[in-house]
């Protein structure tokens, strides 16, 4: 079967576990080479044995700038170019203000927000001229949460305020690539579960409002980008919210 992103070349941030592990194998199975991001090298090993050779470990730390760079620029001088660029890898932590820990505030705001704009500052020149090629467009997609648009609870807080900051971001990213033909996303699930919510954050902001008939699987979010990044050139879709049937915010 031929796949639709056939000889792409894809990053996809936070690929050791959860949505990101999911999305790789989705693209993979779409056709496209991916270069798995995230500091766990062993889960990335393990992933990449059952992917097969179009899916390459790159160990790293999304919070550090240079790294992240050093690793795009050499997934582009490995393969010509990059297509895709997903912006996954999060962290969250849903400790009441009063009650949290600082270490883990600056951890969300290293993870959530500058590792964002560090992979997209660094992916940006390659998108735009990947997007100048025969494929006439390249992408952007950053998985955000309902927690990027409405404050649902107590806990929210830095969380919360880092994804309303991707959601800003992508929005100005947007209109500035317009023109040149870079299509920028945001998947914006609700609770779903991943090591994420397994690890006891209940309180988490997504999780407050989760439905009683549960929550989304990784395989769900990972669908969410197959249909952003399959969309025929004239399309681009530029938000996907989705939700456990239940869950109203
Ligand atoms: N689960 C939910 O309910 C939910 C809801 C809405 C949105 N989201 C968003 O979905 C995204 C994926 O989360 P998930 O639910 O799939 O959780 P997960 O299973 O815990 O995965 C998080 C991923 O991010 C990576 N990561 C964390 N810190 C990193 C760092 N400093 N550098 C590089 N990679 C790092 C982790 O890899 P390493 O530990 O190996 O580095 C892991 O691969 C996040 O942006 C999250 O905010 C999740």
């Amino acid at each position: 079967m031929t796949g639709r992103l056939d000889g792409t070349i894809a990053v996809v941030t936070g690929a050791s576990s959860g949505i990101g592990a999911a999305t790789a194998r989705v693209l993979v199975a779409e056709g496209a080479t991916v270069a798995l991001l995230a500091r766990r090298p062993d889960r990335l090993e393990a992933l990449a044995a059952v992917l097969g050779d179009r899916a390459e470990v790159h160990p790293v730390d999304v919070a550090d700038a240079d790294a992240v760079r050093a690793t795009i620029d050499t997934v582009v001088r490995d393969h010509g170019g990059l297509d895709v660029l997903v912006n996954n890898a999060g962290y969250g932590s849903m400790r009441r203000a009063a009650r949290a820990d600082f270490t883990e505030w600056r951890a969300m705001v290293d993870v959530n927000l500058v590792g964002v704009l560090a992979a997209t500052h660094a992916a940006l020149p390659h998108l735009l001229r990947a997007a100048a090629g025969p494929r006439g467009v390249a992408d952007v997609v950053s998985v955000s949460s309902t927690a990027g648009r409405t404050v649902s609870g107590p806990g929210s807080n830095v969380y919360a305020a880092t994804k309303h900051a991707v959601h800003a971001f992508s929005e100005s990213l947007r209109l500035e690539c317009a023109s040149r033909h870079v299509r920028v996303a945001l998947v914006a699930p609700g609770l779903v579960t991943t090591a994420m919510t397994d690890s006891g954050r209940r309180d988490a902001p997504d999780a407050s409002t989760a439905s009683p008939l549960g929550s989304l699987r990784p395989d769900d979010v990972a669908d969410a980008i197959r249909h952003v990044l399959t969309r025929p050139p004239r399309v681009a879709v530029h938000e996907l919210v989705l939700r456990p049937i239940e869950q109203v915010r």
